[in-house]
Order: C-alpha cells, then sequence, then structure tokens
C-alpha cells in the first residue's frame, strides 16, 4: 500500500468545485434508464451514451472523476481511445465499481447485503492495470417496519470494510457507499437515526481493519424525509440535519464526502449540497457523487438519437456545472434560468 497514492488520489477527487460523476450503472440499472426514453439496452447504445458524456466539452472543469461499469472500463470512444485514456489525457481520473450488487441477507426479510468480496483482490489488480485509480461499493439499508437491524447493518458494514482495505492494499481509493434508501414513508428523524446507527457501525469496521481515512471517500445518502412521507423537510432542514450527522459519526481526518442522489430531482440535489456548503466550517470537502441527479437532463436531452448528441451534452455540462457552484456554496437558482 502506498498512502501518499491514495491520500494524493483521493484529495484530487474532491479539489474545490469538482465531484464525481456516477455512471456506473449496471447492465440490469442502465436498461431501466433506457427503457424511460425507449431505447434499446445492448452494449453499443450504452457504450454511445457514455460516450457522449465523457466526451463533453469542459466537463473536466466540474468533475474530477468518473466511476465506471466494468464493461465500460473496456470500450473505447468512437475514435478508438479507450474510455479510461480518454478521461485521464483531460485530467479526469477513472474509477470502477466493483461489487457485485446487493442480495437478500439470510435470515433477514426484506434486508440485503452486498456481495462480490471472493476473488476481490485479482479482479482489483486487473482494474488497475486497465487505469482504474479508485472503486466503490455501495452496500444498502432499507428503512421499514422494524428494519434496518443492527444485523444488516453490521453485515453490510463488515463488507465494506474489507472492500476498502483490499482496493488500497491495490493502491485503489475506496469510495465507501453505505446508502440508506429514501423511498419509504418514514420522517427525516428516522433517517437521521437510522444513518447514525450505519455511520458510527462503518467507522468502527473500517478502523478495526485498519483501513487509512486519508486515503478513502465516503458517499452516503443526505439526511432526508422517505419519499412517502407526506411532509417533506425543507432544504435548510435537510442541510442541518446532514451536516450535524455528518459531524458527529465522521472523522474529519477523511478527505471528502461525495453524497448519493438517491432519486431526488437534479435541482433539488444541488440546493442540498449548496446549503450544506453554506453553512461552512466544515471538516472535510462536501461534494457529489450523483447518477440520476447528474445524468437525468442528459439522458432525456439524447434521447438515443445521435443528432442530439449536443444537447445531450449541453444538459449534462449544465448540471456539472450548477453542482460544481454547489460544491462551493456558489449556486443560485438564476443559475437554472440562465440555462
Ligand atoms: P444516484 O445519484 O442516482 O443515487 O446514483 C449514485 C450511485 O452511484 C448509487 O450507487
Amino acid at each position: 500500500m502506498n498512502a501518499d497514492t491514495l491520500i494524493k488520489t483521493a484529495q484530487a477527487m474532491v479539489e474545490p468545485g469538482k465531484g464525481v460523476l456516477a455512471a456506473d450503472e449496471s447492465t440490469g440499472t442502465i436498461k431501466k434508464r433506457f427503457d424511460s426514453i425507449n431505447v434499446e439496452s445492448v452494449e453499443e447504445t450504452r457504450r454511445a451514451y457514455r460516450d457522449m458524456l465523457f466526451t463533453t466539452p469542459g466537463m473536466e472543469d466540474f468533475v474530477s472523476s468518473v466511476i465506471l461499469f466494468e464493461e465500460t472500463l473496456y470500450q473505447k470512444s468512437s475514435d478508438g481511445t479507450p474510455f479510461s485514456k480518454l478521461l485521464a489525457d483531460k485530467g479526469v481520473i477513472p474509477g470502477i465499481k466493483v461489487d457485485k450488487g446487493a442480495k437478500p441477507l439470510a435470515g433477514a426479510e426484506g434486508e440485503t447485503v452486498t456481495e462480490g468480496l471472493d476473488g476481490l483482490r485479482e479482479r482489483l489488480i486487473e482494474y488497475r492495470k486497465a487505469g482504474a485509480r479508485f472503486a466503490k461499493w455501495r452496500a444498502v439499508i432499507t428503512i421499514g417496519d422494524g428494519i434496518p437491524t443492527d444485523y444488516c447493518i453490521q453485515a453490510n458494514a463488515h463488507a465494506l470494510a474489507r472492500y476498502a482495505a483490499l482496493c488500497q492494499e491495490q493502491d485503489i481509493v475506496p469510495i465507501v457507499e453505505p446508502e440508506v434508501l429514501m423511498d419509504a414513508d418514514n420522517s427525516i428523524e428516522v433517517c437521521e437515526d437510522v444513518t447514525s446507527r450505519t455511520l458510527q457501525a462503518v467507522f468502527a469496521e473500517l478502523d478495526q481493519q485498519g483501513v487509512l481515512l486519508e486515503g478513502m471517500l465516503l458517499k452516503p445518502n443526505m439526511v432526508i424525509s422517505g419519499k412517502q412521507c407526506p411532509t417533506q423537510a425543507d432544504v435548510q432542514t435537510v442541510a442541518e440535519a446532514t451536516v450535524r450527522t455528518l459531524k458527529r459519526y465522521v472523522p474529519s481526518a477523511v478527505p471528502g464526502i461525495v453524497f448519493l442522489s438517491g432519486g431526488q430531482s437534479d435541482e433539488l440535489a444541488t440546493a442540498h449540497l449548496d446549503a450544506m456548503n453554506k453553512i461552512g466550517d466544515l471538516p472535510w470537502a462536501l461534494s457529489f457523487s450523483y447518477g440520476r441527479a447528474l445524468q437525468a437532463p442528459a439522458l432525456a436531452a439524447w434521447g438515443g438519437k445521435n443528432e442530439n448528441v449536443a444537447a445531450g451534452q449541453r444538459a449534462f455540462f449544465h448540471r456539472a456545472k450548477c453542482n460544481s457552484a454547489a460544491a462551493k456554496g456558489e449556486y443560485t437558482s438564476a443559475m437554472e434560468q440562465a440555462a
């Protein structure tokens, strides 16, 4: 393990005003996204869509790094340049999603544990050769009647730490993603409680397994009302609850926290990030690692058509620029109108 490499990479990923593009949708998830625009999901359409995003002129001013799905890591841009090289040549760091998805947790109805540890060391060696400098592993915590159980939180925290230690052994920066889902009818207070339990368990395991906190990033959910909750906490309340919770459970040695968007609308995800950074006096960089909230308008503008590539790129550029401003606490809703 080269601590210096890990620390430099992690810091570069959260340079001021920059964040991460999560373009690592699995084959199943990208099919759902393509279904929404009536585009068939085959290897070539997936390649063309990612090519559009990655060749967006100027996106490197706002996007420090991109999470790829394994298939994409080995695909090429239309001119034959491997995506990992195309990104690296622009100064954008390529990374890869390495988990094998959330599977039912034995003896725990309605709960999952993320799989993919077997053979991970060997896969990481190959991914690094192919250009990956960081990785992502997503654990899923579901809120419901009597869940999450401590058993589920513990099992996922343990796997996240094992993954993170293996990554660092190969000089790959781990993005540690414990996602508390935002889909239920719970209040923001319940989300705060579950997020607190989760982060506490995750950092205890990371410590236990000797993970270098300075050489990793955390990718959490925001502390937010469940989507089905009749009363939705406002932007300022979400920002304050999220910062309060992170300050309690995330050591200041962690260089950056990059949020997932979790199905929030694109503008709301930007407003939340901005409000947190406007609070100021934070021990870590707070930025984005959005999938849907960075891509939704670009996906719609593209619609699978070659002639719409420029329109898709404009839509992606705009969201990246707004989120870059939010990562500095400099976003205003006027930025949306200007577009
Ligand atoms: P969303 O921002 O769409 O939640 O995706 C981020 C991600 O990478 C989830 O693992």
